[in-house]
């Protein structure tokens, strides 16, 4: 059987950090409330010459070096996001492009924070069909564009960054049984106006804005995530225990400690970005896989279980042997 082994791992971060304090100068609040009520100490805000495209070509190139290949070894480019370059074409043609490469094919996936989750799912599937055989998963978000400054329940808990994964065939005895092990989507659109953007094309004409129910998406939030978690563990025949490492979307440190609390998993076993990086929606899980890949805490050869709940509400797990 073919499975999809992760060969290369990238990040890619705006120049530009805002602290906490910064964002008092923007609204009402205050570094302890922010740190208090969701862990975030700053964020990466993208300049205009930043944007999802040209973030996501940074952690495409930053992946390609780490896998020691280059884009003639792509067949297929998957772009996780909701902050497009322009309404089309998507952004994982102009990725292709930026990386000068004319064949092979691209596509974006919407999912807003499970869109990683989405993606890698969706890429895993290409190369057990036999439709590719390398993938580039991407996940870019510029996520300020769509920030109402003047509200402080939200424009305090996004950043901007993208993050990139390479995923390779190997067949039944390559690689010491590395790869994608199990996953688990969800949606239900019932949910569809706590956490939504209130623009679009077919609606008002101009992009809009986020507008969220904070507490209401904090209320489903832990009770979703450890569902898919707990099918993933099914899927694979293992318990939280044998797990290496959690990688949850970073949105909120109380989000994240309340999941693997209601899993078992000691905050040890979890990588947490959101301190640096703030809520990066699709980029989050691989902005935060990267930093605990790139500082040698994830070793080949750990489980690692990814998770993510956003808009939608969409949410899902993927399990996999690093
Ligand atoms: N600074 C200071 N005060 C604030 C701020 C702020 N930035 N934002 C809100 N407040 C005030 C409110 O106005 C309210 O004041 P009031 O009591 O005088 O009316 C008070 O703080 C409490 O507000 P709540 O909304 O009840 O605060 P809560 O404890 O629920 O925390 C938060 C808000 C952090 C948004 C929380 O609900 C949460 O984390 N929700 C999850 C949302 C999330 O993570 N979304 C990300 C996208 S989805 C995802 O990625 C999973």
């Amino acid at each position: 059987m073919i499975r999809s082994v992760v060969c290369g791992i990238g990040s890619a971060l705006p120049k530009r950090v805002v602290s906490n304090e910064e964002l008092r100068q923007l609204v009402d609040t205050s570094d302890a409330w922010i740190q208090q009520r969701t862990g975030i100490r700053q964020r990466y805000i993208a300049d205009k010459q930043e944007t999802t495209a040209s973030l996501g070509e940074a952690a495409a190139r930053d992946a390609l070096e780490h896998a020691g290949l280059t884009p003639d070894d792509i067949d297929l480019v998957v772009v996780a996001t909701s902050t497009p370059d322009n309404t089309f074409p998507a952004t994982a043609v102009n990725i292709q492009n930026r990386l000068g490469m004319s064949h092979g094919f691209g596509f974006d996936m919407q999912a807003v924070c499970s869109g990683f989750v989405y993606a890698i799912t969706t890429a895993d599937n290409y190369i057990r069909a036999g439709r590719a055989r390398r993938v580039l998963v991407i996940g870019a978000e510029t996520f300020s564009r769509l920030l109402d400054w003047t509200d402080r329940t939200t424009c305090v808990l996004f950043g901007d960054g993208a993050g990139a994964v390479i995923l390779q065939a190997a067949e039944d005895g390559d690689d010491e049984e590395r790869g994608i092990i199990a996953a688990s989507l969800r949606s239900d659109g019932s949910h569809c106006h706590k956490l939504y953007v209130d623009g679009g094309v077919s609606t008002t004409g101009d992009i809009g804005h986020l507008r969220m129910e904070g507490r209401e998406v904090f209320k489903h939030a832990v009770g979703m995530i450890t569902d898919v978690i707990e099918a993933a563990f099914d899927e694979a025949g293992i318990t939280a225990d044998q797990l290496g490492w959690l990688v949850p979307h970073q949105a909120n440190r109380r989000i994240i400690e309340g999941s693997a609390k209601k899993l078992g998993i000691p905050m040890e076993k979890v990588v947490v970005t959101v301190d640096q990086h703030a809520n990066t929606s699709a980029a989050s899980i691989p902005l935060a896989l990267a930093t605990a890949v790139k500082d040698g805490r994830i070793k080949r050869g750990q489980t690692v279980m990814l998770e993510a709940m956003g808009g939608g509400f969409t949410w899902g797990a993927v399990l996999l042997r690093w």
